[in-house]
């Protein structure tokens, strides 16, 4: 309430200001490159966005299979459909494979049918999300042994879905599995992405996975990855690049990563938390950003805060894009989404409220 009465001080002096005017125009500007929180306009579906560098090519994926399977070495595959991906490892005993993103699908059997005979025995989640794991379902034929963290169960015990079978073995700290000749050492470092997302590594191979949390090559996709933890996506990065590994796979974006892919992916990460922070923090005119919309909403506090977070995000996207153009792709397609997350996060996880911050 205390935010609200605060607000309400701007709200005055700007319904002073716009007192008399219309508006409405102002309002559209900003409007105008807000493509997630409003009902998309005719231009959206037509808008150019900059080239992509070739930090973001993909690798060739043959368009009558749909999918390629990468060899890792040791017996270890990653999969990709160009957007999603997971990996697999083939043991002595069995296959245990991490994810099954549902866009790969039935692709994701035959890419395994296709290099061993052997059934899979184990599968892993990284985390509960169906984008990921919701072709879990095709592997109940050969009843495989799923694990996943504690937290991944509780998200999946309710509501229950039968296309994300429920996990056989869950642990909260490490878990190795070990299979025949493969071992895959999981670690939980508490919530990012989600909570329950996993840390995996396998250690004769030094390969990584980490999934939803650095987009190789990529801006991250919006709202962080729909992030729910910004400040443990933030330090994701650094327990990431504290693993011994060469390649890492990323669950998106149709190419692997490496070691200077996470460090980039900081880098932006750490600038647009201090953009974000320096627009919440006196960046903009607050009173001119939500006066036109006080004037024609009085006493609809929700409207205020609608233009005040949309200009705080709109300021912080234009202040950072323009130094990622060309470095990672499609730094410009999720701008606003990035940002505005980013300036919740400041507001609610980091304690960065600005002008809403205790006097
Ligand atoms: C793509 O895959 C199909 C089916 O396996 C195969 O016949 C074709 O030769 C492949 N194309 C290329 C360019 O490798
Ligand atoms: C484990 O065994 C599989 C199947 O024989 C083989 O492809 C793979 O290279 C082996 N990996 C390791 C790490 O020994
Ligand atoms: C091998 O891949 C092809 C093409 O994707 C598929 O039709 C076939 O069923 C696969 N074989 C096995 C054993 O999975
Ligand atoms: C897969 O198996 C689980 C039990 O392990 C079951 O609850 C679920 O309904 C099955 N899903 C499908 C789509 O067959
Ligand atoms: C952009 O953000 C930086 C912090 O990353 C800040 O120092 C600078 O003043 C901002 N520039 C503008 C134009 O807001
Ligand atoms: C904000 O803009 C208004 C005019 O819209 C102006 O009166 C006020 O001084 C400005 N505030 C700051 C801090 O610049
Ligand atoms: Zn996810």
């Amino acid at each position: 309430m205390q935010l609200f009465r605060m607000l309400s001080v701007f709200s005055l002096a700007a319904v002073g200001l716009a007192c008399g005017h219309s508006h409405a125009h102002d309002e559209h500007e900003v409007v105008a490159r807000d493509s997630i929180k409003i009902a998309p306009g005719p231009s959206d579906t037509q808008i150019q966005f900059a080239p992509l560098p070739s930090t973001a090519d993909p690798v060739t994926i043959n368009t009558t299979l749909g999918y390629f399977v990468g060899d890792l070495g040791g017996g270890v595959h990653w999969v990709t459909d160009g957007s999603y991906s997971n990996m697999f490892l083939v043991s002595t005993h069995g296959v245990i494979v991490v994810d099954a993103p549902p866009t790969i699908g039935h692709k994701l059997l035959y890419a395994i049918g296709n290099t061993t005979h052997l059934p899979v025995t184990h599968l892993v989640y990284s985390h509960f999300h169906a984008d990921h794991i919701g072709g879990a379902s095709l592997f109940n034929a050969s009843h495989p042994t799923i694990i996943a963290h504690a937290e991944t169960f509780s998200l999946l015990a309710s509501p229950r879905d039968p296309l994300r079978p429920l996990p056989h073995v869950t642990f909260e700290d490490k878990y190795t599995v070990r299979v025949g000749n493969q071992t895959l050492e999981l670690s939980y470092h508490g919530p990012n992405h989600t909570p329950g997302n996993l840390f995996m590594y396998a250690p004769a191979q030094r390969i990584a996975l980490l999934i939803d949390v650095v987009f190789p090559g990529w801006a991250p996709f919006a709202e962080l990855g729909i992030a729910s933890f910004v400040p443990g996506l933030t330090a994701a990065h650094d327990v990431l690049l504290s693993f011994d590994f060469d390649v890492f796979v990323a669950g998106h974006v149709g190419r692997l990563g490496t070691k200077q892919d996470v460090l980039l992916q900081k880098k932006y990460i750490e600038d647009l938390h201090d953009s974000c922070a320096s627009a919440i923090n006196g960046g903009f005119n607050v009173t001119t950003a939500i006066g036109p919309t006080v004037a024609a909403n009085k006493g609809n506090v929700w409207a205020e805060f609608k233009a005040y977070l949309r200009v705080a995000a709109q300021t912080c996207a234009d202040n950072t894009t323009s130094r990622w153009l060309g470095v990672l792709g499609a730094a410009d397609v999720f701008a606003f989404e990035n940002a505005y997350r980013m300036v919740d996060s400041l507001r609610v996880e980091y304690d960065v409220l600005g002008p809403f911050s205790v006097s």
